[in-house]
């Protein structure tokens, strides 16, 4: 099953994709984690300290110039089924694959970085049968229909906010528009008793997140996200979104 999640800037998207691939990985399932937003959050968010991130694939140069050339020449048809096992990291059993977005490509290489990324995105989505979880930059147009479309479900992360849930409906158009019809929304940092708004049009809420205490402190001195008191519950918001998704 392929998730991705996506939501305004700062919302929990990571944190969620991370709990999400953490609760997976306890349930035994080989689970592949794709930071395809900017570039040193997912790893972090994990347990990585930042020299541990593996370099993200748009900054790799080497590798693109290799795969996709430069200039006018470029492949944009780039041989890349080596890649997840090449480029992986490892952590807590999960793998972990840095991308980045393209707009973290440094200036020159952003069409040929473009083409890799795609190319390696579109091949884990469409190839692979095993769990992965994608967080992706706020936007979802870039990935393009064939890609997208193939995803199982895309998990919309908002605050209870009306100006965070108008992103968020936003977001959940184009998605549409491209051909993503299963959704699922997540409110993050809501009380329990928070009524969504009747006129703005979005996907079905499959689970409320509530403000922990524990992870805003835990952020003072560490990045990572995992291994929370509320462990339990966490598990049971992440079961609720994928039997949403499963619907
Ligand atoms: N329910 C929550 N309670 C307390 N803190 C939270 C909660 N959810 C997320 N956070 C904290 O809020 C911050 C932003 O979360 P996160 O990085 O997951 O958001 P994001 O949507 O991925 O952001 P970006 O758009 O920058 O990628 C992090 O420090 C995270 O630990
Ligand atoms: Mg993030």
């Amino acid at each position: 099953m392929k998730i991705a999640i996506a939501g305004k800037g700062g919302v929990g998207k990571t944190t969620i994709a991370a709990w999400l691939g953490d609760y997976l990985n306890r349930q035994k399932k080989q689970v592949w984690l794709i930071d395809a937003d900017t570039a040193i959050s997912l790893g972090p968010a994990l347990g990585l300290s930042l020299d541990e991130v593996p370099i993200p694939l748009v900054n790799n140069k080497k590798l693109i110039q290799e795969r996709v050339g430069t200039g006018v020449f470029i492949n944009l048809n780039p041989d890349v089924e080596d890649l997840p096992q090449k480029l992986a990291k490892d952590v807590r059993g999960m793998k972990l694959l840095v991308m980045g977005t393209i707009s973290g490509a440094g200036a020159g290489c952003g069409c040929a970085a473009n083409a890799l990324l795609k190319a390696l995105l579109a091949y884990m989505i469409l190839r692979s049968s095993q769990w992965m979880i994608v967080d992706l930059e706020a936007g979802v147009e870039h990935l393009g229909r064939g890609t997208i479309t193939s995803v199982d479900g895309l998990v919309v992360v908002s605050e209870p906010s009306i100006r965070g849930l108008q992103t968020a409906s936003n977001i959940s158009r184009l998605a549409k528009d491209l051909g993503l019809k299963k959704q699922v929304l997540v409110l993050n940092r809501a009380d329990d008793d928070f009524k969504l708004p009747e006129d703005i049009p979005l996907p079905k809420l499959a689970a409320k997140v509530p403000y922990l205490e524990s992870l805003a402190e835990r952020q003072k001195s560490s990045s990572c996200v995992l291994d929370l008191p509320e462990v339990e519950a966490i598990d049971k918001i992440c079961e609720k979104i994928i039997q949403e998704i499963k619907k």
